[in-house]
């Protein structure tokens, strides 16, 4: 639907993008949307967490470069702009993505989160691209207990509980002031390619892998935690509508907004839901609560909608579906 819509906008003059964490589960998604949209893109990389595989689907596609770099080098937009002279978008989701990982290497992620997208987002801007696009996190709001979350609710007194929330504050806010930068608060985000290989992994990909391989659904404490799930191709287009690239939606003014559904899932109910759509004999099993879990987390995102017009089209049930058949 949205490929076709874009067609006919083929004819028109376009720009390249470079998307940093092209191999990531998010980046590899967006990047074959762009490509198929018509659009040159500069996908970069240091495979840190990315893997060359997420990049199947469009490695050899004609309007696709590769640079495996890392964000922190000075200079790389520059440079990538010396090879490829049309840059109009810079969408920057190359990140440590690992919470726990950022508590054991705070400098490293202060380093890697903040201090090079701030430098990146510089650099994007002297180069006179069109718009910088920032994945921002949910965990920019830290232990917030007022739900649904509004993007206010994250200021420079809040109490991040990760070097990675405090990482992502910084740099929205820092994006955010830019006449030309977006930054996207995500929730929860699951879908295609997320790894559930790690006990961090995201909770719908370990419990799709737990079902599909008739291991229990481990779940924290008493399942009352709940959360926004969002698609992964719901987040893609919020970053096209972000990046004034989507066919159909309002390009978003400048600014901080969050990317969610509006709807919590508990994480009880997520698991009864895996368990029937699948038709898997897996049992749900209670363990222990996670340390530093947040009861809740429900993003407003009245504010994304309001400036393009942006709506999710793919419901929890349909997204299962999609990950259990595939
Ligand atoms: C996110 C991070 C996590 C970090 C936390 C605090 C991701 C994927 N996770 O967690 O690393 O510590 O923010 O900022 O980015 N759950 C189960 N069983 C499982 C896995 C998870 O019950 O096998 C529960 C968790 O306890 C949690 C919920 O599911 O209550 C969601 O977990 P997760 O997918 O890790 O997301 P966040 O809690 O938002």
């Amino acid at each position: 639907m949205l490929v076709e819509e874009g067609m006919e906008k083929l004819n028109q003059p376009q720009g390249s993008c470079v998307v940093t964490g092209v191999a990531g589960f998010v980046g590899s998604h967006l990047a074959e949307v762009l490509l198929s949209l018509g659009r040159r893109v500069v996908g970069v990389d240091n495979f840190f967490s990315g893997k060359p595989e997420n990049m199947e689907t469009f490695r050899s596609h004609p309007n696709f470069s590769f640079q495996e770099r890392c964000i922190t080098e000075p200079g790389l937009l520059a440079e990538i702009q010396g090879v490829q002279q049309d840059l109009t978008h810079c969408f920057h989701l190359a990140a440590i993505v690992s919470v726990p990982y950022s508590m054991e290497n705070m400098e490293e992620t202060l380093r890697v989160n903040h201090a090079a997208s701030v430098v990146l987002l510089e650099e994007a801007r002297s180069l006179g691209l069109q718009r910088f696009v920032f994945a921002g996190s949910a965990a920019e709001y830290g232990a917030e207990t007022r739900m649904p979350i509004r993007e206010v609710y994250a200021h420079n007194g809040s109490e991040h509980r990760s070097p990675y929330g405090q990482a992502k504050y910084w740099a929205s806010r820092a994006v955010s002031t830019c006449s030309m930068g977006v930054a996207l608060r995500f929730f929860n985000i699951y879908g295609p390619r997320q790894d559930p290989g790690s006990p961090y992994s995201g909770v719908i990909s370990r419990f799709v892998e737990s079902a599909r391989t008739g291991r229990p659904l481990t779940v924290h404490g008493d399942g009352s935690q709940s959360r926004d799930f969002v698609h992964v191709s719901d987040c893609v287009s919020a970053y096209l509508a972000a990046a004034g690239l989507h066919p159909r939606l309002t390009c978003a003014q400048p600014g901080c907004y969050n990317i969610g559904t509006g709807k919590g899932t508990t994480i009880l109910e997520l698991a009864q839901i895996i368990t029937s759509l699948s038709g898997s004999t897996s049992r749900i099993a209670s363990v222990p609560p996670r340390a530093g879990d947040i009861p809740h987390s429900l993003a407003n995102i009245e504010a994304f909608v309001t400036a393009t017009g942006w709506q999710t089209e793919v419901s929890l049930e349909a997204g299962l579906r999609g990950l259990l058949e595939s």
